[in-house]
Formats: structure tokens, C-alpha cells, sequence
């Protein structure tokens, strides 16, 4: 793929490192560029850098009436060597084009896609924020842009990568746990729908939920299945516990779970993690009774955003609480925690080919 600069003239480019000294928050700031690539007669055209700014679009633009749009989210890291290292980017390029076959979208070649990231993030590499917890974020985009108002799959579309500065998502760490709302009146997703994919409109979807759980001093919903049955995800994290033996499990992945990146690495880091990790339909009867009877000892929810964040209690919609454990971050968490951060910031050895170093080409 032969990507074209137009790069923002040097002297209105940061020409120093950013450390910032304020909390900079997640997701507020970007970055100076953002790489765009057009989808046109069925093919995927004009790969390029240009300064990060507005984007024309028809208000006809079928992404805008009927949600035609799908995104990735994943991080960059620094090294104690300086250089700027991504984390198994090929997974998130498999599950965008994942999500592009589930909403009818042309898919875009994987290695490309990594590519088009390594480059932006080697523009603008003086964006990573020198901050305790600190990382680049990086949104890769896919949205329908025919000017046409019809329901069906778009002709045409943009694939665009934005990058945001992005201090820790928890501001004291990971080391407090959060609550969950358990809720039987909000669903995300149901079989046969597009649960399984970074599709926009899941996420509008679960917004309302979201909102209810703060009602309850929850952070996020922990989601059943429709039929209120089955634990499928942690707001926008997959759920995880942890039996006394230190085994860790993950709900299956269905069609209404999204396969999250997080989720996989700790089932592959099994061994190294010295417990057994493994999937399975958890009742959510089986999983209270668990908790009150202390078989279950350790919950939290998997993402990249916040790693693993720990769940130290659940509210109910009739406002009746468990608290798993003693309700504090136990230690096969922060085990988990302490490991798949170590790989990402290369302070531990990981399977070969999850981390990679972005070259300098341009800077
Ligand atoms: C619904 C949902 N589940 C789970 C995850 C976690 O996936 P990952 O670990 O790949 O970030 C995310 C975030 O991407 C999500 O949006």
C-alpha cells in the first residue's frame, strides 16, 4: 500500500515530546493527523496522512440514517527504549472486518489496515503522552458515506484512523473495584443481531442502560442474554470470575458476546498466568450463588480501555447487593492485570508476534 503524506507544515507541528502534568483524561484529546482511505466502484482507493480536521460528508450520508458504521479501539505503548510499540493489532483488523461482514461492508486487507496505524503512529510520535498509565488510543473507523436514503448497504464509504492522548482510564488505577447493575430490563444484544461486531448502533443501544446504572451508583450493566438467563458482557468489557482454586472463567462467545482481544490474550496466557482459564455458559442464578456461598471469590470485566477492571459487588433492580469476596481487588486480578500490562509495555517476554515496534519512517 503506498500511502501519501500531506503533513502539517513543521512549524505549526509539536515539535517536542507531550508530557502533560494535568490528568488528560480518556478520549478528549487527538493527535495532529488521522489517516483516511475511501471505498469507491468496489474497490479501496487513496490511502493518505492528512492534518486531523472536519470531514464533508452529504447530510444524505447513509452512516448518519441508518447506522451503517463499525470502529476498533486499541492502544499504543512505550518502551523504556523509547520506541512506540502496538499490541496485536492484527486482531483488531480481523474483528473490524468481522464487523464489516455482519453490517454488509466491504472488508479491508489486514495487514493494510495495521500498516495504515504503524504510519500515523509513527507521524505522531511526539503525541505520546509521557504520563504515569499513559497511552496513544487509537480509533480505527469504518462508516457508510452514498449520498442516498434507502435502507440497503452503502456503495461507498471511509475508513478513517484518529488517535487520542489518553491518560489512565481509572484515575486511582485499577485498584479499586467497581459495581454492576444487573439488569433483566436492558438487553445489548440477542441472537441474531449484530452483538458480536463493533457496530455503532450497539453502542447508542446500550447508552439508556448505562445511564440507569449510574442510577444505582453502578458503573456499568452487567448484561444477560434476552431471556435473562446467561452472564454475557460487562458494559463494554466481557465479564470474567475467579473460583477459589484460581480458575478464571469467561462467558462463551456467541453471536451476542463480542470476542474481545483482552478476553483471548488471558486464555492463551493461561499457563504463564500459573492458573486454568477457560469459557463457559454461566447461569447467572449458578454465578449469585457462587458469590453468596464464596466459591467464586474474584469478578471484573476484560478491555482494552480499562485491562482488567475488577467488580467488587452487584446491584440488583429490586436494589439487593452481593459483594464478591471482601468487595476489594483480589489477587488473581491483579496478577492478570500485572502480567498482560507487562507484556504491553514490554517489560515481560510474550508470545511472540503480540507486540510490535512502530518504525521510524518518517520521524
Ligand atoms: C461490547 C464490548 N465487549 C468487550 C470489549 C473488550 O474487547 P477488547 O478486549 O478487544 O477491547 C469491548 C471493547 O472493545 C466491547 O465494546
Amino acid at each position: 500500500m503506498e500511502i501519501s503524506y500531506q503533513l502539517k507544515a513543521a512549524d505549526q507541528r509539536r515539535s517536542e515530546q507531550f508530557r502533560p502534568t494535568d490528568d488528560i483524561g480518556f478520549g478528549h484529546l487527538r493527535t495532529e493527523h488521522m489517516f483516511l482511505m475511501d471505498y469507491k466502484d468496489g474497490e479501496w482507493i487513496e490511502p493518505r496522512i492528512v492534518p486531523y480536521g472536519p470531514l464533508t460528508m452529504p447530510p444524505g450520508a447513509m452512516a448518519l440514517h441508518y447506522g451503517q458504521s463499525i470502529f476498533e479501539g486499541a492502544k499504543a505503548f512505550k518502551h523504556t527504549d523509547g520506541e512506540i510499540h502496538t499490541f496485536r493489532l492484527n486482531m483488531n483488523a480481523a474483528r473490524l472486518n468481522h464487523s464489516a461482514a455482519v453490517v454488509c461492508m466491504p472488508a479491508i486487507d489486514e495487514q493494510m489496515q495495521v500498516e495504515a496505524i504503524h504510519a500515523l503512529l509513527d507521524v505522531d510520535r511526539l503525541w505520546f503522552p509521557e504520563q504515569d498509565g499513559a497511552c496513544l488510543y487509537i480509533r480505527p473507523f469504518v462508516f457508510a458515506t452514498e449520498d442516498h436514503i434507502s435502507v440497503r448497504s452503502s456503495k461507498n464509504y471511509t475508513f478513517c484512523i484518529l488517535m487520542s492522548p489518553s491518560g489512565a482510564y481509572y484515575k486511582d488505577g485499577n485498584n479499586k473495584a467497581i459495581r454492576l447493575l444487573v439488569s433483566k430490563q436492558y438487553h445489548r444484544a440477542v441472537s441474531g443481531g449484530t452483538g458480536s461486531a463493533k457496530a455503532s448502533g450497539n453502542y447508542s443501544a446500550s447508552l439508556k442502560a448505562a445511564e440507569t446504572a449510574q442510577t444505582y451508583g453502578a458503573s456499568q450493566v452487567l448484561y444477560l442474554d434476552s431471556k435473562n438467563e446467561y452472564i454475557e458482557e460487562a458494559g463494554a468489557m466481557n465479564h470474567y470470575h475467579v473460583l477459589k482454586d484460581g480458575t478464571v472463567i469467561i462467558p462463551k462467545f456467541t453471536d451476542t458476546i463480542l470476542k474481545s482481544i483482552t478476553s483471548r490474550s488471558i486464555l492463551e496466557l493461561g499457563q504463564q498466568l500459573g492458573c486454568e482459564v477457560r469459557q463457559e455458559s454461566i447461569k447467572i442464578s449458578d454465578f449469585v450463588e457462587g458469590v453468596k456461598s464464596g466459591d467464586i471469590i474474584e469478578a471484573g470485566g476484560f478491555g482494552t480501555a480499562a485491562v482488567v477492571s475488577p467488580v467488587g459487588s452487584y446491584i440488583f433492580e429490586d436494589n439487593s447487593v452481593i459483594t464478591v469476596g471482601d468487595g476489594n481487588v483480589g489477587k488473581y486480578t491483579l496478577a492478570m492485570y500485572t502480567l498482560l500490562t507487562d507484556i504491553q509495555m514490554g517489560r515481560q517476554q510474550g508470545p511472540a508476534g503480540w507486540v510490535n515496534k512502530v518504525e521510524r519512517i518518517k520521524q
